[in-house]
């Protein structure tokens, strides 16, 4: 990556713009970042300039400000120049000027362009812009191959003397930033693909919690999803054991959840939902040294913009850390976790695993005050993979599809043999779909804002949600849940990040 950074242009920089203007006279060429510096003697009568820009754009489309960005290298050399004129209270931002002649002469055919392009856009984003529109000279294929790349849609063209020059629009959307909390497990892997190839989603961080299996599978099999993906998100592991609930070695009695399935010589059984290992390389990266808990309270404090929670295995992490430091609900945007059932039901006949595996740490979520949208059994079971989900994942010849095609097809099996579907030969994946919410919120459906506790009492309801489905509950509503998924969009959203996987 080139060592670059955008400043708004000043006094010091100066003497190094006027050799700029110097040469680009001799020359004769054009540099567009100082239209017009020719006319001025000094940079500051030339910012004000900027500022009070009437040109044809500015008339037509009622530009009132203009800032004057340099890109600087390490040694404070500056490197290009870029006019940004904004409408404000708007979400427009023109780039003035075509985006190749914005670098200073000598420094073209480098690459700057590219990076200066992203850095541009990042600082509109940081100041609230999220719709940009730039041009370049028509036959210039360097700089319209830029703004391809950053997904640039061609608007207009027009003609300034013989040269003709296309307009192009970027609209950047606001990525949604999240933090995932999993218990890494066949579907826990795919929804932190999914997470990662989006580029709607900021992941600020991974969490990993005992659920599916232990913390040490957990995180190494989250690990092994981040190294396949190549990707550089920080994984942090939490609690090795649920809340309270093991204090009382009673309180379960027979049941022991759904995972407990083992053969009889208690080793992994052939057909399993999950097994120790996902099918993927061992992970070289380690997780960071710092538990998930104490990073969630330090990250949520400090939070400048409020991150929404994804969690897809029990809630211990993060109920551990309301109570540490309740005032981390006021930067949780939202949480959205799969887990509990409304008629359907896994680890016993009235609770689902995630819920049921810590289900104090779920009631402190759900009464923290923070939005919660559940995805319960009820929905995932709605949007189901089968066998030629899994041919298709196949045919797209990489290592980490054929990973996925795996997974599916072991979740199918065990569902097959242990809670057969509407439809034999298919499988939910759970935690995809609470991911998938956040980049496509109608792959949810019929979703109601009901009052859901989670039974903890010990007896066979141990780790229930009650839904409160009546008009007057007796406590105020405190979570929407999602009673429907529409299993095409799924599927769509699915595959089409996985295809993105080279
Ligand atoms: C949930 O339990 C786990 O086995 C899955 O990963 C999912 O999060 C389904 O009940
Ligand atoms: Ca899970």
């Amino acid at each position: 990556m080139l060592e670059i950074r955008l400043e708004k242009a000043s006094i010091k920089y100066l003497n190094q713009i006027e050799n700029y203007r110097k040469e680009m006279l001799k020359s004769n060429s054009s540099f567009d970042g100082c239209s017009n510096l020719d006319k001025y003697d000094n940079i500051n009568e030339w910012i004000a300039y900027c500022y009070k820009m009437e040109n044809i754009e500015t008339k037509q489309l009622g530009l009132v400000n203009a800032d004057q960005l340099l890109l600087l290298n390490s040694d404070e050399e500056v490197i290009g120049m870029v006019n940004v004129r904004r409408k404000l209270n708007e979400s427009l931002m023109l780039i003035g000027g075509n985006i190749g002649y914005s670098i200073c002469p000598k420094y073209r055919n480098k690459g700057y362009g590219k990076r200066m392009l992203f850095l541009v856009l990042e600082y509109c984003k940081s100041i609230g812009i999220t719709k940009v529109r730039l041009s370049c000279y028509a036959d210039n294929i360097a700089s319209k191959k830029i703004i391809l790349a950053n997904n640039g849609k061609y608007d207009s063209a027009i003609k300034i003397g013989d040269k003709e020059i296309e307009r192009y629009w970027i609209t950047m959307e606001e990525k949604v930033k999240v933090i995932i909390d999993c218990d890494t497990g066949s579907d826990d892997a795919i929804a932190l693909m999914m997470a990662i190839l989006s580029e709607k989603i900021d992941l600020i961080g991974i969490c990993t919690v005992a659920g599916n299996k232990a913390l040490n599978f957990t995180t190494e099999n989250t690990l092994a999803v981040v190294e396949a993906l190549n990707s550089d998100v920080k994984v942090y592991a939490g609690c090795k054991e649920s809340m309270v609930t093991k204090l009382l070695p009673s309180r379960r009695g027979k049941y022991t959840g759904f995972t407990g399935v083992k053969d009889e010589d208690n080793t992994e059984p052939k057909i399993t939902y999950h097994h120790d290992h996902l099918p993927l390389p061992t992970p070289t990266i380690k997780a960071e040294k710092q538990n998930a808990v104490c990073w969630l309270v330090e990250t949520l404090l400090k939070a400048k913009e409020k991150i929404t929670m994804v969690i897809t295995g029990p809630m211990t992490n993060l109920a551990m850390a309301l109570r540490i430091e309740p005032k981390i609900a006021d930067n949780i945007k939202e949480i959205v976790f799969m887990g509990g059932g409304f008629k359907v039901f896994n680890a016993t006949r009235c609770a689902e695993f995630n819920i049921w595996a810590d289900p104090e740490a779920a009631q402190i979520v759900l009464t923290s005050g923070i939005k919660c949208t559940m995805v319960p059994l009820d929905a995932t079971h709605k949007a189901n993979f089968d066998y030629d989900d899994c041919k298709r994942l196949k045919a797209m010849n990489n290592m980490v599809t054929d990973a996925v095609a795996k997974m599916i097809e072991q979740r199918i099996e065990a569902y097959d043999a242990y809670q057969p579907q509407a439809v034999l030969g298919s499988a939910p994946i759970h935690d995809a779909l609470a991911l998938g919410y956040i980049l496509e919120p109608k792959v949810l459906e019929n979703i109601n804002l009901m009052r859901v506790d989670v039974d903890f009492s010990g007896g066979m309801a141990d780790g229930q949600t009650i839904c409160d489905t009546r008009t007057y509950p007796d406590d105020k509503r405190n979570c929407y849940v999602a009673l429907d998924a529409n299993n095409d969009l799924f599927h769509q959203l699915v595959f089409s990040l996985l295809e993105r996987v080279k």
